[in-house]
């Protein structure tokens, strides 16, 4: 049964509110998920009266129902708001807010804090500085009460930055207090890896260097970098999703059968795989590794016209452990591709060559390529047929919201399996640095190619599947 809550939102008029926080509240909030005395506090800079924050959150709902919302629901929801004004530079605001959520807990009862920090990563560090900001986690701590915080990512640029975020987290939270966001971890398709492998007599027993020849986590993007220029031209496709999203879909595909499906046995686990990964080396990067930025992609709004940040990479790499030594792994995602596939292939030995595909989009589906007799009682000859596992006949998902809010219940109820541990975010950063510092040392090409063709991909299979 999950506790009382005070969510509190430092970021409430952002655009990562707006856009998944909000809407995954309201989601809960219409299926009856939230906990009896859950409340939700605004936070942002700019002043506003309790009655025009409502109204906002109020047409955040409306934009993402597209105006199909039941009224008296919404008019609930809402309700459950209330609105802070803080400068995040400034002592004062914190303080206040310290102080308006102890007064709440004497007139209305003791809730948990659950800290939502949608902010630009930039500030965060200096905001755990604020003693009124160590008050409102401290104070939250009383009498069996709990505070937790979630981050989003980005956790850091590098393996140094990263750290950098860390100590200063561990200034205010303990590390069970922190739950850091890897949206791809709620996914339903790969919160389902997990029962598929150990739950199924199936496969698991084929799962390892014996059988399977490779594996391939790929992750094609027709969208461009959108309105995020500026962002984008500092971090780049590999650092984007490659060092977050396709490594722990690694992890999830690979990792040994944990001892239970709690948070901290699953959380090792990847943990394994994630420390076992063989980066390329400067004697292997020129035939392991391909990165490309498509054409027009210097002229896209806050980007630097010289720009050498790839929106295409691909890589082979190993994962360094007794099941999987001598398996290939490939890692590819770009953006502008000629089609939206976002899915991790398991491929069989010869000579048969069955595949095992776990598939995000176009479709979530799992498939499973077998050999087997043509049809008609007449022939006799072999081939490849599908069998095919749709999640949903017909897609009916909304992006992100579905996950967002998975993630936001999990924390309130302090499971931490769907977040990534500080260990992991480390491991991830160690592998992601050594691939990194082979191209900013010149040794891998920035190529390019034509967005929304596969030309990108033709030309990494021409180098890395040699
Ligand atoms: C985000 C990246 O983390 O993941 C985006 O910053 C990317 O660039 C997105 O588009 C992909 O997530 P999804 O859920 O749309 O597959």
């Amino acid at each position: 049964m999950s506790s009382p809550t005070t969510f509190i939102v430092f970021g409430a008029t952002g655009d990562l509110a707006a856009k998944k926080v909000i809407p995954a509240l309201f989601y809960l909030f219409e299926k009856g998920k939230l906990p009896a005395g859950f409340n939700i506090v605004g936070v942002s800079r700019k002043a506003m009266e309790q009655s025009e924050f409502r109204e906002r959150m109020g047409n955040i709902i409306r934009k993402y129902s597209r105006g199909n919302v039941d009224q008296r629901a919404l008019d609930r929801f809402v309700d459950l708001f209330t609105f802070s004004a803080v400068q995040f530079d400034e002592e004062s605001g914190y303080q206040e807010l310290a102080n308006a959520l102890d007064t709440k807990d004497r007139s209305q009862g003791k809730t948990n804090r659950l800290l939502y920090l949608a902010l630009p990563p930039k500030i965060l560090p200096s905001i755990f500085t604020h003693s009124g900001f160590q008050n409102i986690v401290r104070q939250g701590v009383v009498g069996g009460l709990l505070s937790r915080v979630i981050v989003e990512k980005p956790f850091g640029v590098d393996a140094e930055s990263a750290e950098v975020l860390e100590k200063s987290l561990a200034t205010c939270f303990t590390e069970e207090q922190i739950y850091r966001v890897d949206h791809y971890l709620a996914k339903d398709i790969l919160q389902s890896v997990t029962d598929f492998r150990f739950d199924n007599n199936l496969l698991e027993h084929e799962w390892n260097s014996d059988s399977i020849e490779s594996i391939r986590v790929r992750l094609w993007e027709t969208l461009g970098v959108e309105n995020r220029g500026e962002f984008y031209d500092h971090t780049g496709a590999f650092r984007d999703v490659g060092q977050s999203h396709m490594l722990e879909m690694l992890a999830l595909i690979t990792m040994e059968k944990p001892s239970s499906y709690e948070a901290k046995d699953l959380r090792l686990k990847r943990l394994e795989i994630l420390s076992a990964l063989k980066a390329p080396t400067a004697d292997t990067a020129i035939q392991s590794i391909f990165r490309a930025q498509h054409n027009g992609y210097r002229s896209i709004t806050g980007i630097d016209p010289e720009s050498t940040t790839e929106t295409y990479f691909s890589l082979r790499t190993e994962i360094e452990t007794l099941r999987w030594k001598g398996v290939s792994v490939y890692l590819e995602a770009g953006k502008r591709m000629h089609e939206a596939r976002k899915e991790i292939v398991i491929s069989f030995k010869a000579p048969y060559k069955n595949k095992v595909i776990f598939r995000l989009e176009p479709q979530e589906e799992i498939v499973i390529d077998f050999i087997t007799k043509k049809p008609g009682v007449l022939e006799s000859g072999i081939e490849k047929r599908a069998f095919t596992f749709k999640l949903y006949e017909t897609p009916s998902r909304t992006q992100y919201i579905a996950e967002y809010a998975k993630m936001i219940l999990d924390a309130i109820d302090g499971d931490q399996k769907l977040f990534v541990s500080a260990d992991e975010v480390r491991a991830t950063w160690k592998f992601t640095d050594a691939v990194r510092a082979l191209w900013e040392n010149n040794l891998v090409p920035l190529a390019s190619y034509a967005p929304d063709t596969d030309e990108a991909v033709v030309q990494a299979n021409a180098i890395i599947l040699k």
